[in-house]
C-alpha cells in the first residue's frame, strides 16, 4: 500500500484508563508496534495520562494527543486545558470537535472553530472531527452536514496543519462501521471542500482519517481508498494486541 500522504492511526482512549493502565498498556504495546515504520501511531489518552505517558514516549517514535483543548492560553476557566499546557506536556495532536462532545456536550461549530484557531496558533495539530447522525444520512443530508462543519469550523483560518476525521456518528462504538464505499465517497467530498474552501494543493496534502468501528479486521479495506489516509479508533485501540494488529494493517509479518 503506497500512499502519497504518510497515514496516521490515532487512538481515542475517550474516558477509560487510569495512569497505571495506560502505562500498563504501552509496556504492551510498544514492543508490538516497534516493526511499524511509514505511519504516525498517535496515542489520546485522558489528560490525567498525558505527562506519565510523555516521559514514556521521550524515546520512541509513538506521538502523544489530547482529547480536547480550551481556546485560551490561560486566564479564569475553571477546569479547562490550554493548548499551551498540552504543548508543555509534549502533545503534537489535538481532537477537536468529536461528535460525543458535539453532542453530550452540546460544543457547537463557533467553540470548535475557537479552539482549532487556538490549538493551531500553539503548533498542535487539530484532528478535526466532522460527520453526519443517522437521521441526516437518512434524509440524504450527509454532504450538506459535513459540508457546514467544516465551512464553519475552519472559519477564518488559514490553511496550516491539519487532520480532518470523518466520523459518521452512527458508526461510532455501535460495531456497526461504515462501508468502503460511503467512507470513499464522504472523504473524497472532505478533500473537495477543502480544496474549495482553501486550494487544491493544500488539500492533496491534508491527511483524512476515518473513524467508526475501526478493528484489526476492517482496517486494512479502509487504508486501500485512495482518500483515506488512516484512522481514529476508539473501542478497539483500548487493548494494545488489537490496536498493534491495527496499527501494523492487521499484517502479522514484521
Ligand atoms: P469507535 O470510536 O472506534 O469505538 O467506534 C471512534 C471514535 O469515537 O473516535
Amino acid at each position: 500500500m503506497f500512499k502519497f500522504r504518510k497515514p496516521l492511526i490515532a487512538a481515542n482512549w475517550k474516558m477509560h484508563k487510569t495512569v497505571t493502565e495506560s502505562l500498563s498498556f504501552v509496556k504492551e504495546f510498544l514492543p508490538l508496534a516497534a516493526g511499524v515504520r511509514d505511519i504516525d501511531i498517535v496515542i489520546c489518552p485522558p489528560f490525567t495520562a498525558l505527562l506519565a505517558l510523555s516521559m514514556v514516549f521521550e524515546n520512541s517514535p509513538i506521538k502523544l494527543g489530547a482529547q480536547d483543548v480550551f481556546w485560551a492560553n490561560q486566564g479564569a476557566y475553571t477546569g479547562e486545558i490550554s493548548p499551551l499546557m498540552l504543548q508543555d506536556l509534549g502533545c503534537q495532536y489535538v481532537i477537536i470537535g468529536h461528535s460525543e462532545r458535539r453532542h453530550i456536550i452540546e460544543e457547537n461549530d463557533l467553540i470548535i472553530n475557537r479552539k482549532i484557531s487556538a490549538a493551531k496558533q500553539t503548533n498542535l495539530t487539530p484532528i478535526f472531527c466532522v460527520g453526519e447522525t443517522l437521521p441526516e444520512r437518512e434524509k440524504g443530508l450527509a454532504r450538506e452536514i459535513v459540508q457546514q462543519q467544516l465551512e464553519k469550523g475552519l472559519q477564518d483560518l488559514t490553511a496550516g496543519e491539519l487532520v480532518v476525521a470523518y466520523e459518521p456518528v452512527w458508526a461510532i462504538g455501535t460495531g456497526i462501521n461504515a462501508s468502503p464505499a460511503d467512507a470513499r465517497e464522504m472523504t473524497g467530498f472532505i478533500r473537495e471542500q477543502l480544496a474549495i474552501l482553501y486550494d487544491r494543493t493544500w488539500a492533496e496534502g491534508v491527511r483524512i482519517l476515518y473513524g467508526g468501528s475501526v478493528k484489526p479486521d476492517n482496517i486494512a479495506q479502509f487504508m486501500n481508498e485512495p482518500d483515506i489516509d488512516g484512522a481514529l479508533v476508539g473501542g478497539a485501540s483500548l487493548k494494545a494486541a488489537d490496536f498493534a494488529r491495527i496499527v501494523r494493517l492487521n499484517d502479522n509479518g514484521s
